[in-house]
């Protein structure tokens, strides 16, 4: 049997806790919260989970063979390194952070002291994002453009730059992730940010609610992408155009269309990425073998290195680069 607990009583908690729930040899033993109160709450829809309010006393008494952290941007840090001390393999949902401040010292001390790791990408585990880079591959690619259209998050965390990065570095870096996934490392990116309506509407709002990036990649490509949290939930627009010699490529948020001798072809994805995310990493936990983890915590550090230098080209004004 393969236990698990379980950091955070949100959301996203709970969608991990469900599809744990429904595989073979897995147990949800233990949830720990802000508060013994919530984590109860969080237990109490699970029936045998054992709450706790303190990480290092679910830590120090239940034997766990992995972690989820289901925590809010600004909360990462010291959850980390702790699992890290300990040996403890772990499953991060994105962003790794707000900056790069508490995840260069995590990578750090991951390298030092290997265990597995395995970060929320999920757009990777897309049967359509499998047959995008085999198109790919049989095209020359020559520029993307991407948009993460959206209404914003009512989570309070998600209003304050502080605690969650803005829309960028929060939301908008599944599709940066993608990019690197299918077109390489970025070298340089330059962006242009505003807030024209959210701060009309909630008190202290501190991140900006429009945006747009320009990308260079190290292989010489280019992409723009571009985000907005105003827009009423029902009209939200996520995806990625990819423009190459064959024709254009879409993926969307649940399939991918191409063009091939002259007809359209729509590719519906069929199976759940977050439950094969889940099985890659149960199965490197129950064997070692990691090979079917597509994000790991030291490739989504490159991409919170992306995003987080786009938030430093909208403040400055400049170019800023990535990598070499
Ligand atoms: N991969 C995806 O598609 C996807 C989708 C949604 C959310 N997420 C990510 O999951 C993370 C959580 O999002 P959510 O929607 O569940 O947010 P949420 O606000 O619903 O829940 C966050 C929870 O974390 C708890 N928390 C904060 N600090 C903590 C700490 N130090 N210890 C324990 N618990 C702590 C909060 O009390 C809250 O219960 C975010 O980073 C978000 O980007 C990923």
């Amino acid at each position: 049997m393969v236990t698990i607990g379980i950091i955070g009583t949100g959301w996203f908690s709970g969608i991990h806790a469900n599809i744990l729930s429904e595989m073979e040899g897995v147990k949800v033993k233990a949830i720990c919260g802000t508060s013994l109160e919530k984590a109860r709450t969080f237990a109490s829809s699970y029936g045998d989970m054992t709450p706790y309010g303190n990480l290092t006393q679910m830590l120090d008494c239940e034997k766990l063979d992995a972690v989820y952290i289901c925590v809010p941007p600004f909360a990462h840090g010291d959850i980390e390194s702790e699992l890290v001390a300990r040996g403890i393999p772990f499953l991060v949902e994105k962003p790794l952070s707000v900056d790069e401040e508490a995840p260069s010292r995590i990578l750090d001390e991951v390298r030092k002291k290997p265990i597995i790791t395995s970060v929320g990408y999920h757009f990777r585990y897309k049967n359509s994002v499998d047959l995008l880079r085999n198109e790919l591959r049989e095209s020359t690619l020559g520029m993307a453009t991407g948009e993460w259209m959206g209404s914003m998050p009512e989570v309070p965390w998600w209003r304050n730059r502080q605690t969650s990065g803005g829309q960028f570095i929060e939301q908008t870096t599944h599709l940066v992730d993608l990019l690197r996934y299918t077109m390489g490392e970025v070298k340089e990116v330059y962006a242009s940010y505003a807030n024209t309506y959210v701060s009309t509407q909630y008190e202290g709002v501190t991140v900006p609610d429009v945006g747009t990036v320009s990308l260079k990649f190290t292989n010489g490509l280019i992409a723009n992408l571009s985000n907005t949290c105003i827009i009423p939930d029902e009209q939200t627009k996520i995806g990625i155009n990819y423009y190459t010699n064959n024709g254009v490529i879409h993926l969307g948020p649940d399939s991918l269309e191409l063009f091939k001798n002259g007809e359209k072809h729509i590719m519906e994805d069929v199976d759940n990425p977050y439950v094969l995310e889940n099985k890659a990493f149960i199965h490197a936990v129950r064997t070692g073998d990691t090979s079917g983890i597509l994000s790991t915590y030291e490739d989504a550090f490159k991409t919170l290195k992306v995003t987080v230098a786009a938030q430093a080209s909208a403040d400055s004004g400049q170019v800023v680069k990535v990598s070499e």
